[in-house]
């Protein structure tokens, strides 16, 4: 007596099939799993065992094996209770076959015979409907995030009793409507730029950055704003197109960061990781590789507080993700690549006291101290960040004065203008459309100056001594603000103003 169950494991950011086979033969009683099971998959037969009993079903005395195929990848995660439960009871004879080939079942039991949520439920679901299946059985919490997906009949089941009877046609269940609004904190926007006094040039910068996807430096003492001001950020972006928010909620939801029982994220990330966190914290790892905060980030913002408190290993693994867009984690059988193109906003003090240019306090810090203190950035790790900006205090005069104060609104329209004119730049099916992303060849094509521009560029470039990488970003982002003023030609005010975002390239004026 064989009965056969469809789930799924993760693996990366998506879920690949795993058949559960339930073989049941006369002998001695007896529970086994093969096919590379780890951790909660092996305690299932407990979990399985009480909750057949607590739904008032025998859980067989027979020799009972459960194989999950593909048997050579590696398995984990509890989502495979309810799977093996369902295929004890089918191999009893109790479901008919060809309702299981068609249905992929995933959730966890309780003893009680409840279905307990699972990560990556969404991911299933996609999964589901490229095998092309009709049916997807999963808990109740994880039901608005499945529903997404189209041509799919989605059953919320909150016991196992219920996916018993479901399945025998005894008590059939509804399936989950599609969510009329598929995302999560859709409209609801408590954070915006308008609350943000005075600090026009960092505004600014903030502007140009997200017009132009640039990776973006804050150098200011404490309590100027930074933390705020990095925040907004994702106000002022594109909002997610449906693509890209089934992509962030299926990362979240494998992290098991998704709201229960609400659907897909409509803002776009904002992670922000203490400077503590491990490299496997920032770019995933772990024997089943989990997704790091750098994944957590794609579409979205990864903000590093306090940048040069981060170890200077952390800071070197951040060049893959920043270069390439990706994370690619090798394991003795796979690699695994994870998707990480996220936009990245850095902050730090000007010195190790905080001080350093502000007029109201002074700065107590050797030039030395200043020195090592910048010297934990590495010249790399600087140069793949466009812009840097100055965040000096806001005086207490502009704090207190109330007035007329640009919202996220108004400035995310100019950002979407912006990255209209840039989008011709790219291949239609390019993924990410802004300046940030421009090869050396589209700069060239892109970026070109006339001979004053060419001259303040040389000048430049002579006085402080730029990296051949500094060049180039100081480009792209002149193009954006060209981008940003609807101007078809770099025009010498763009080229200061990207210039001016290198301040970290001079040598310290203490
Ligand atoms: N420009 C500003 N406008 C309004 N409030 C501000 C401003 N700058 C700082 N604040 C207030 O000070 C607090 C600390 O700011 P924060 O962003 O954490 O500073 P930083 O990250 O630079 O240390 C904020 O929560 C906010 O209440
Ligand atoms: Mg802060």
């Amino acid at each position: 007596m064989l009965a056969r169950v469809f789930s799924g494991a993760i693996l990366g950011v998506d879920a690949f099939q795993v058949e559960v086979e339930v073989d049941m033969a006369r002998g001695l009683p007896n529970f086994a799993t093969v096919g590379l099971a780890e951790g909660a998959v092996r305690e299932s037969r407990v979990r399985v065992e009480s909750a057949l009993k607590n739904s008032g079903l025998e859980f067989p005395q027979k020799r009972i094996t459960v194989n999950l195929a593909p048997a050579d990848v590696r398995k984990s995660g509890s989502a495979f209770d309810l799977p093996i439960a369902l295929g004890l009871v089918a191999a009893g004879e109790g479901i008919p076959d060809e309702r299981l080939a068609r249905t992929l079942v995933l959730g966890e039991l309780g003893l009680a015979g409840e279905v307990r949520r699972v990560p990556g439920a969404l991911a299933m679901a996609l999964l589901a409907q490229q095998q092309a299946l009709e049916e997807v059985i999963c808990p109740v919490e994880c039901a608005a995030e499945a529903a997404v997906v189209e041509s799919l009949r989605v059953i919320p089941v909150r016991t196992f009793r219920e996916v018993v009877d479901h399945l025998t046609g005894a008590l059939p269940l509804q399936p989950c409507p599609p969510p009329a609004a598929p995302l999560q904190g859709g409209g609801l926007m408590p954070l915006d730029f308008c609350h943000v006094r005075g600090q026009a040039s960092a505004k600014r910068a903030l502007e140009v950055a997200a017009a132009g996807g640039h990776n973006l430096l804050m150098v200011g003492p404490p309590g100027s704003g930074k933390t705020m001001l990095a925040r907004r950020l994702p106000t002022i972006l594109p909002p997610m197109t449906f693509a890209e928010s089934v992509e962030v909620s299926k990362i979240h939801s494998i992290a098991g960061l998704l709201r229960a029982g609400a659907g897909l994220l409509a803002a776009r990330p904002f992670r922000a990781p203490h400077h503590t966190v491990s490299d496997a914290g920032l770019v995933g790892g772990g024997g089943i590789p989990r997704p790091g905060e750098v994944t957590l980030a794609h579409r979205g913002v990864l903000f590093l507080d306090e940048l040069p408190e981060f170890r200077k290993h952390v800071l070197e693994v951040l060049r893959q993700p920043l270069e390439d867009h990706l994370v690619t984690i090798a394991r003795a059988q796979t690699t695994i690549t994870f998707p990480a193109s996220f936009m990245l906003v850095a902050a730090m003090n000007p010195c190790p006291c905080g001080n350093l240019g502000d007029p109201r306090h002074a700065c107590t810090c050797s030039s030395g101290a200043i020195l090592r203190y910048r010297e934990r950035l590495s010249g790399p790790l600087l140069d793949r960040i466009d812009i840097q900006v100055e965040v000096p205090a806001v005086a207490c005069g502009e704090l207190v004065k109330a007035g007329p104060c640009e919202g996220s609104e108004e400035i995310r329209a100019r950002v979407l203008r912006a990255r209209e004119r840039q989008r011709g730049r790219f291949e239609p099916t390019a993924a990410s459309a802004c300046n940030a992303h421009l090869g050396p060849a589209q700069v060239e094509r892109c970026c070109k100056l006339g001979a004053p521009e060419q001259a303040l560029l040389e000048m430049a470039v002579r006085r402080l001594g730029f990296s051949a990488r500094g060049f180039d970003r100081i480009l792209k982002v002149a193009r954006t603000a060209a981008d940003l003023e609807g101007a078809p030609d770099i025009r010498a005010e763009h080229l200061a103003e990207a210039i001016q975002y290198r301040s970290l390239d001079r040598p310290i004026q203490a």
